[in-house]
């Protein structure tokens, strides 16, 4: 199977970023550690960022016809961007939420996913293990499918 990692705004800034709470490892070496993951898994990934959300909308949009699944940390759009909810909610293909801090023990406006109705299933808390959860899930996913 084919699927797609999306990571949002400040997402590439991952390693410098907050590191007591997003870790001190860039977003490529997640990348690398995930690609290693899923082809255990015998999957393949691609990899998409973007500080905007109308390019965040795009790649959703054009996922739907190339992949069999999403992996998207939609950083802090996840707590206030209907218009993702609804791109995950238009596309067929299934969209597993991904954070790597726990949104739910964090501040109050980070306590609300409203693009999480519209997801397969969310994962959070686990650092960059909720990347490498998030691949599993897919591969789940697409096993309970067959
Ligand atoms: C995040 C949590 C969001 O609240 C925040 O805005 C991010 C990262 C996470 O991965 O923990 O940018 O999505």
């Amino acid at each position: 199977m084919k699927f797609l990692v999306v990571n949002g705004p400040n997402l590439n800034l991952l390693g410098e970023r907050e590191p007591n709470i997003y870790g001190d490892e860039s977003l490529q070496a997640i990348n690398d550690e995930m690609l290693e993951t899923a082809r255990v898994m015998g999957h393949e990934l691609s990899f998409f960022q973007s500080n905007n959300e109308g390019s965040i909308i795009d790649c959703l949009h054009a996922a739907r016809l190339e992949y069999d699944g999403v992996i998207l940390n939609a950083g802090a759009y996840t707590h206030y961007s209907y218009a993702i909810h609804d791109a995950i909610a238009a596309i067929k293909i299934p969209v597993v939420e991904v954070h790597l801090s726990n949104i739910a023990h964090r501040e109050d406006f980070r306590r609300t996913s409203v693009i999480a109705p519209a997801c397969a299933g969310s994962i959070a808390g686990f650092g960059k293990y909720s990347y490498m959860l998030a691949v599993s899930a897919l591969d789940y996913i697409a096993k309970e499918k067959k």
